[in-house]
């Protein structure tokens, strides 16, 4: 349960340096978001203190995304970054066929609509732990404020439908870059426990 914890801390102050880090490959395991109907909720574009708040360098502000969620409940939400073409759509399915980068979704609209779409070059973030970061941004979608209690996803999905990583601006003073130095460190021992 420390162990938990200890990941669940550092994962939400270091979720831009893990993802940056983890950026070429898609990370986790998302058995359990495959072939389950994700219904379209809202899209939008990734605004500055979403960004100044989670630094996301994979989705930097002005970033198209949209947000599915199942059917059901609310507790796994997909969060799909540059994949324009999805709101296009009604509902997407994550499907099998592993493929380190990219993935293939079948999306329907109406009952006529099915498309096999394939989505390359392409990344797939599942996470063990609950995340603020999916949450705002369906509020923010939503046209929802920020979230006072800072409520979590309880299963987070990030789809990343580009590779593109927006570098980061360097820190200039010696005390920043041992932090710098620091997260890096936390991360790699974060990476190892997962
Ligand atoms: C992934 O999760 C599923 C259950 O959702 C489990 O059956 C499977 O063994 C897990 N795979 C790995 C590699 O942990
Ligand atoms: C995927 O979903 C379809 C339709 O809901 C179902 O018919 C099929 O058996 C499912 N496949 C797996 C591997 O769960």
């Amino acid at each position: 349960m420390r162990l938990y914890l200890t990941f669940f801390g550092i994962s939400i102050v270091f979720l831009a340096t893990l993802l940056q880090i983890l950026a070429i490959h898609s990370t986790g395991n998302c058995t359990f978001a495959k072939n389950v109907t994700l219904k379209f909720v809202c899209k939008g574009n990734v605004p500055k203190d979403m960004y100044t708040m989670f630094r996301d360098n994979r989705a930097p502000p002005d970033t198209p995304y949209s947000v599915w969620q199942t059917e059901e409940d609310d507790s796994a939400l997909l969060v799909s970054f540059y994949t324009t073409m999805f709101p296009n759509y009604d509902t997407i399915n994550l499907q099998e066929g592993e493929m380190d980068l990219g993935q293939f979704f079948l999306a329907t609209k109406g009952r006529n609509t099915n498309d096999l779409l394939f989505v390359t070059p392409s990344t797939l973030h599942c996470f063990p732990f609950g995340l603020r970061y999916t949450n705002e941004l369906k509020r923010h979608c939503l046209g929802q404020d920020i979230s006072e209690g800072g409520v979590l996803t309880k299963k987070p999905i990030i789809h990343y439908g580009s590779l593109s990583i927006k570098t980061p601006d360097l820190p200039k003073s010696d005390a920043t870059s041992t932090s710098v130095k620091r997260n890096l460190l936390l991360v790699v021992c974060a990476v190892i426990t997962y």
